[in-house]
């Protein structure tokens, strides 16, 4: 089978290395891919908006399975594209419609309302309603959500610690359309208290299988502090996601959510990212993802035996029913490694030392620790490796407990070096002291 992956991120890098595993997979293709998806197959040059060549791409190169990873050509509706093109392709990824659950953050909250799905009670503002929303958060105490409706790559969310900082961001998101388009309309939400959850399934549309669940780090300082990133590391398994805790987000959320899609005659097949909030016990959707999370993805691929090509088949195919997920009991520890600067401005091109001595295939190293390094931004310069973006490595650490896995992947870590290289200390350090959970296994 010829399999073509869109994106250039960490967590194609994951991607790319699970997929390569499988005995179905002849060609693998990544457009445009880094220089990480380059060890796995071959990098195609195109940009994941570039729909008329990623078009081109399947034809000349036989293309029996595209999956979509990142949002932007999900929510431009890219598989719509090839489908209209009649391009006789199985395709892992929702349509425009679909996409829509992460594209707008106004049809996300309508829709978990109309289906009785947990989330924070939030109300919708346009631009031409500034002056009453300037009035109802008045009557509102801090901290006040505000989110942009559309995409923002991950900046769209302000937590306002008063009304008065309430004021000005709505001022700035609706009148001077800070984030353009996609703050047209804004979400007035209220906060909602406890630990983050990332949860992840492949769905056909009809039945799920739930992937290995993860928590992500958003800040950029550690002990999260400082502004938000796009995810500066990542745990899986989540001692607090016990089996119990799992029960609840299945039957109050990922069941009514596939259901409503069906219902609402929503075609879906790709995975769905539930970004939740745990309140004393108790699942709440922050958000709904058309893809998979990153750097989640880092650390949640390491975790599945199945052949992830057998099931990115069986959802394009509408066959995932009777399927069941095999996952790896070990605990996977993922550290991100960024640019100096990030998530502000930060340079590019610096030469990454000691990408060598490190395994790629996470077999144990001379010192019995296992770990994989996964590329983010990244382009190969001759024989070099250089840094091309925020986001630059996610080394992710394997061990049979929390312990052990952050030793990996702290100490790969310790071996990589570029001018300007920051990384946090902390992934995983508030979990250490929670007792595990049993891990939930399989689910058809
Ligand atoms: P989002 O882009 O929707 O994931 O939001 C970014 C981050 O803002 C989330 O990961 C949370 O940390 C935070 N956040 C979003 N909505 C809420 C809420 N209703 N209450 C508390 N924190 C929130
Ligand atoms: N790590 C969060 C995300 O991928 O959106």
């Amino acid at each position: 089978m010829n399999i073509l992956l869109i994106g250039s991120g960490g967590r194609e890098h994951a991607l790319a290395w699970k997929i390569k595993q499988s005995p179905v997979c002849s060609q693998l293709f990544i457009a445009p891919g880094n220089a990480g998806t380059a060890q796995a197959g071959t990098n195609i040059p195109i940009a994941v908006e570039d729909f008329e060549n990623l078009m081109g791409c399947c034809l000349t190169n036989k293309i029996d399975l595209v999956v979509i990873g990142p949002e932007v050509p999900l929510v431009k509706g890219l598989r719509d594209y090839l489908e209209n093109a009649k391009l006789n392709t199985l395709i892992v990824g929702p349509g425009k419609e679909g996409a829509q659950l992460e594209g707008s953050k106004d049809f996300s909250k309508q829709f978990m309302n109309r289906n009785g799905i947990p989330t924070a009670k939030a109300k919708t503002f346009t631009s031409n309603e500034l002056a009453d929303s300037m009035r109802y958060v008045e009557n509102l105490s801090a901290p006040i959500v505000l989110k942009a409706d559309g995409l923002a790559a991950g900046k769209g969310v302000v937590i306002a610690q008063s009304v008065e900082e309430a004021k000005v961001v709505l001022k700035e998101m609706l009148e001077e359309k800070k984030f353009g388009e996609a703050s047209a309309k804004v979400l007035i939400e209220e906060f909602l208290d406890g630990i983050e959850l990332s949860v992840f399934v492949l769905t056909d549309g009809k039945d799920y299988v739930l992937l290995p669940e993860a928590k992500d780090y958003k800040r950029i300082g550690d002990h999260d502090t400082g502004p938000n990133t796009g995810g500066m590391g990542a745990v899986s398994p989540v001692a607090f996601a016990d089996a119990a805790f799992m029960k609840k987000i299945e039957e109050r959320i990922i069941k009514p959510t596939i259901n409503g899609l069906s219902r609402e005659n929503i075609l879906y097949k790709g995975f769905i990212f539930f970004g939740l909030i745990n309140v004393k016990g108790e699942p709440y959707v922050i958000e709904y993802n058309a893809r998979m999370g990153d750097p989640e993805t880092q650390a949640v691929m390491p975790r599945i035996k199945n052949d992830l090509v057998e099931l990115l088949v069986a959802t394009a195919r509408g066959e995932l029913a009777g399927k069941t997920i095999s996952i790896n009991p070990d605990c996977a520890v993922a550290v991100c490694m960024v640019s100096g600067g990030y998530p502000g401005d930060y340079a590019k091109g610096k030469i990454i030392l000691g990408l060598s001595s490190l395994s790629d295939d996470g077999s144990p190293m001379s010192n019995g620790t296992r770990s994989l390094v996964f590329h983010a931004g990244t382009k190969k310069s001759g024989n070099d490796i250089l840094t091309d973006g925020g986001r630059v490595l996610a080394v992710t650490g394997m061990g049979a407990n929390l312990e052990e896995a952050r030793r990996a992947a702290y100490e790969a870590v310790s071996q990589l070096a570029w001018d300007g290289v920051y990384f946090r200390k902390d992934i995983g350090l508030d979990l250490l002291g929670l007792t595990p959970g049993p891990s939930p296994e399989g689910e058809g």
